[in-house]
C-alpha cells in the first residue's frame, strides 16, 4: 500500500485489510515492507520529566510498547472489529492479562467446563487458591446451565467459541445475552474460528483473545496471543497486565505474524474444506470408535454451528479414536506418514496429538466417548484432502494388519 495514511483499516474489506493491515513503507529507507525493530528502547523527548511511564501508545521502552507490536495490534483490531488490541508473547499470556486485568479476590467466574488446559488449571487451583476467585464450570453447550450458575458477584463469562478438545460450540450470542443482563463481561477464546470466519464481537462479546500461536500466524514458528475489545477495556489491560506483569511478544515473532497473517482468509478456507473432507471420511470409517467434528450432523450442536457460523465452515479440528486401547492410538499414531505427531493446531502442517482420556482435570469432564477412548486431535492442515485421508487409511490399514 503506497500511502496508508489515506485509507482506514477497517474501511478495509478483509482480504485487502490481510494484505496491507500492519504493513507501511519504511520511510528511511524506503524498504515496503516494515522492517523489524529489535530496540529496547525509543528516543524520549526534550523533556521525558513528565512522561506517563506507563503510556502504551508512543514507544518507549519495547515491554509497553514498540513498532511492530502496534503495527500487529492494529491490525488484529481492525481483522476482529474492534477498537484496539493488546499482543502478547503467548495465547496463555493474554488470557491470563483478562482473569488478572478484570478479576479481584471475591469475584465469580463461570468458565467452560472443556477448556484449554491452561485455563483449567488457572481456574480449578491457581487463581481460588491463591487469589479467593470463585470458579464454577459450566456446560458452554446448556444456556440455561449458565444462567443458573450466575452469582450477585460474577463478573466473568468465559467460553472458547469451539472448545480445545471436545469441539463443543458454545452459543456467543446467548452468552453475550446472559452476560450483559448480569452485569459480567464476556470473553471468548477464538482461537479455533479466527477472523473472517467468526468475529463474536458482532454478537455482543465484550473481549476476543487468540492464541496468535497457532491459525492467525500459522507457519508453526512464532508463539504469540491477543485481546481485541473497546479502548477502555484493552487500556485496562494494557496497563495492568502488560505494563506491569510484561509477557511481552518479541518484536521479531510480532513481525513474522503480522508476516503469516496475510494468507489468513486463504488458508482458513483450505484448512476448513479440506477438514469437511477428511471429517466426513473418518465419519464412514468402521476401524473407529467415535469422531467429533462440528460439520458432521452427528455432532451435538451441528445445528448451532450452522446457524453461528453462517455455514462458512467449522473449523478445522477433530476428535476421534481408533476403535482401541490406549496402545492401538500410539500405533495408529507412529504410523502415520504426513501427519506430524505434534501439539499445537492451526499450523501449515497436519498434526495430531494422542491425548488419552483426561488430562490436568481427569477424564470426568470429558464425554463417555472420550473417557472410554482416550481421544487423538486432530488439526487439519494445508495438504490436499485426499492425501491426509489416503494417510490415515493406510495407517488403519498397518495398525489392524
Ligand atoms: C484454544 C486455545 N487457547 C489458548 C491456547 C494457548 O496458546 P499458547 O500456546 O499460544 O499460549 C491454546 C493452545 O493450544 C489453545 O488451543
Amino acid at each position: 500500500m503506497t500511502n496508508p495514511d489515506k485509507h482506514k483499516l477497517s474501511s478495509l474489506s478483509f482480504n485487502t485489510l490481510a494484505v496491507h493491515g500492519g504493513n507501511e513503507m519504511d520511510k528511511t529507507s524506503g524498504a515496503v515492507r516494515t522492517p523489524i525493530v529489535m530496540a529496547n528502547s525509543y528516543a524520549l523527548p526534550y523533556d521525558p520529566s513528565t512522561m506517563d511511564w506507563s503510556d502504551t501508545e508512543e514507544p518507549s521502552y519495547t515491554r509497553n510498547s514498540g513498532h511492530n507490536q502496534i503495527c500487529l495490534q492494529r491490525k488484529l483490531a481492525a481483522m476482529e472489529g474492534g477498537e484496539d488490541a493488546a499482543v502478547f508473547a503467548t495465547g496463555v499470556a493474554a488470557l491470563h492479562a483478562v482473569f488478572f486485568t478484570f478479576l479481584k479476590s471475591g469475584d465469580h467466574v463461570i468458565v467452560g467446563d472443556v477448556t484449554y488446559e491452561a485455563v483449567w488449571r488457572l481456574f480449578s487451583e491457581l487463581l481460588p487458591q491463591r487469589y479467593n476467585i470463585e470458579a464454577t464450570f459450566v456446560d458452554m453447550g446448556d444456556m440455561d446451565a449458565v444462567r443458573a450458575a450466575v452469582r450477585p458477584n460474577t463478573k466473568l463469562i468465559h467460553t472458547e467459541t469451539i472448545a480445545n478438545p471436545t469441539t463443543k460450540v458454545a452459543d456467543i450470542a446467548t452468552l453475550a445475552d446472559i452476560a450483559k443482563s448480569s452485569g459480567a463481561l464476556l470473553s471468548v477464546d477464538s482461537t479455533f474460528t479466527p477472523p473472517p470466519f467468526f468475529r463474536p464481537l458482532e454478537l455482543g462479546a465484550d473481549l476476543v483473545a487468540h492464541s496468535l500461536t497457532k491459525y492467525i500466524n500459522g507457519h508453526g514458528d512464532a508463539m504469540g496471543g491477543v485481546v481485541i475489545g473497546s479502548k477502555k477495556l484493552i487500556h485496562h489491560i494494557k496497563a495492568d497486565a502488560l505494563v506491569d506483569l510484561g509477557g511481552t511478544i518479541s518484536p521479531f515473532n510480532a513481525w513474522l505474524i503480522t508476516r503469516g497473517s496475510v494468507t489468513l482468509p486463504l488458508r482458513l478456507r483450505q484448512h476448513f474444506s479440506s477438514a469437511q473432507a477428511v471429517a466426513n471420511y473418518l465419519d464412514s470409517e468402521k476401524r473407529l470408535a467415535f469422531v467429533t467434528y462440528p460439520g458432521l450432523p452427528s455432532h451435538d450442536q451441528h445445528r448451532l454451528a450452522e446457524r453461528q457460523f453462517g455455514g462458512k465452515g467449522y473449523g478445522a479440528m477433530i476428535a476421534f479414536a481408533v476403535d482401541g486401547g490406549p496402545e492401538v492410538q500410539n500405533r495408529f499414531v507412529s504410523n502415520l506418514k504426513i501427519i506430524t505427531s505434534a501439539v499445537s493446531l492451526g499450523h501449515d502442517e497436519s498434526l495430531i496429538v494422542h491425548v488419552g482420556g483426561g488430562g490436568r482435570g481427569g477424564a470426568e469432564r470429558y464425554p463417555l466417548d472420550f473417557q472410554k477412548y482416550g481421544h487423538l486431535r486432530l488439526s487439519i492442515g494445508l495438504e490436499d484432502p485426499e492425501d491426509i485421508i489416503a494417510d490415515v487409511r493406510q495407517a488403519l490399514d498397518l495398525t489392524f494388519a
